[in-house]
């Protein structure tokens, strides 16, 4: 594993170290100087963590070996990458790009994302301009076109840039970054090399993490790494944030900090509620259940309040507690896990909090229906033969 590079201030910094031959000391020196120049102001870790080379880049390396064959041979195809956010898509293309184009790249790329005006006539204008726009450029190399979020296009700018695409290929290439691939329209899919970026793994984010922590001589436990990885599902952009802000709030990663950060039920206190259900302690996993839902308010307080005054009372009190859709998820995550309920039971809790997620979907995210679900898993074990 390459190391993390020094602050980075600027992404798409014109002189890449790499194709100028600069030595990386050098690129080192002018990067941390960079960085010293505002006092007192720290770029966003996903910024200054963001790859640089595609070497750097974790996780789908087959995919990117491919993307390395192509930044070191030239002559790129039209490309799709698709995938789910904070995977390192918009990375890679970034990547890819510099690597090709090295110091021609301010000149070389075009570069359009969903903050920019991306409808029929931006296709029109600003790209078929800039396709026809000649620049030298070293022999195999071509001008880059980059639409990232490309799903988020209009289908008629779409529609527009097949002909574009056609025309100029011989000079520009498409490099198009999405979530679904799926929205971005047939015929340009036909065009282009579609790469699927998965989401990345447990071990994957926990390397990446760790080498931050070191960088940013961070104070961690291991069990705070392990609330921020469960929290991210295989989201780096997530996990470098949600790490960011944990340190800033309260300089000590752990547990029980992620998890204020991310304000997300703590899976040990759901974890504890599936065990109870488990263990067919209906009382007590109606308790926790309740305590997440109310979050901090006693919970006497809590069943009388909603006993006499109904929704009135409760309702304000509800501000603090986690949503119907964030603990039935949460739930379905711990379940996953826990080692010690049987397959069986394990498969029957899922279907029942799957349908219990099915239910809150539609739009009945109530207490009730939590604590239908609870019964529900109670009952399981019960009606298992002895
Ligand atoms: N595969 C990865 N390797 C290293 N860092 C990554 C990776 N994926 C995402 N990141 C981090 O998350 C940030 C956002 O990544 P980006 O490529 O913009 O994600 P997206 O897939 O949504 O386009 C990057 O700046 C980087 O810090
Ligand atoms: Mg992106």
């Amino acid at each position: 594993m390459p190391q993390l590079r020094p602050a980075v201030t600027r992404r798409h910094a014109p002189n890449h170290a790499s194709m100028n031959g600069e030595s990386s000391s050098s690129a080192a020196k002018k990067a941390g100087a960079a960085s010293d120049a505002p006092p007192g102001y720290e770029l966003p870790w996903v910024e200054k963590y963001r790859p640089r080379f595609l070497d750097e880049i974790v996780g789908n390396s087959e995919t990117v070996e491919r993307l390395k064959i192509i930044a070191k041979d030239g002559n790129m195809p039209h490309v799709i990458i698709s995938g789910m956010p904070g995977i390192g898509k918009t990375t890679s293309i970034l990547c890819l790009a510099h690597e090709l184009l090295g110091s021609a790249y301010k000149e070389a790329v075009l570069e359009l994302n969903a903050s920019d005006e991306r409808g029929i006539d931006v296709v029109r204008n600003r790209i078929k301009g800039f396709a026809q726009k000649k620049v030298t450029l070293p022999p195999g190399r071509q001008k880059i076109v980059i639409l990232d979020e490309a799903d988020s296009m209009t289908g008629g700018a779409q529609q527009a840039l097949r002909r574009t695409m056609e025309i100029y290929s011989s000079t520009t290439r498409f490099a198009f970054a999405c979530n679904q691939s799926n929205k971005i329209i047939e015929p340009l899919q036909s065009r282009c090399a579609i790469l699927r970026y998965a989401r990345l793994t447990d071990q994957q984010l926990l390397k990446r993490l760790m080498e931050i922590c070191e960088a940013e001589k961070v104070q961690y436990s291991d069990e705070g790494l392990a609330a921020l990885i469960f929290s991210a599902e295989g989201d780096m952009r997530q996990a470098v944030n949600n790490l960011q802000s944990t340190v800033a709030g309260f300089g000590f990663v752990n547990g029980d900090n992620v998890f204020k950060v991310v304000d997300s039920p703590h899976p040990v206190a759901v974890q504890a509620m599936i065990k109870a259900c488990y263990d067919g302690r209906i009382d007590q996993a109606l308790e926790t259940l309740r305590e997440l839902w109310y979050l901090g308010s006693p919970s006497i307080y809590g069943s009388v309040a909603e006993w006499m005054w109904g929704r009135l009372l409760t309702a304000g009190m509800r501000d603090k507690g986690y949503s119907a859709v964030d603990l039935i998820s949460t739930m379905f995550r711990v379940t996953k896990t826990i080692d010690t309920i049987s397959e069986h039971s394990k498969l029957e809790f899922i279907k029942e909090i799957g349908f219990t997620h099915m239910r809150v979907l539609e739009g009945v995210g109530t207490h009730l229906q939590l604590q239908g679900c609870i019964a529900r898993l109670c009952r399981i074990n019960m009606r298992k033969p002895t």
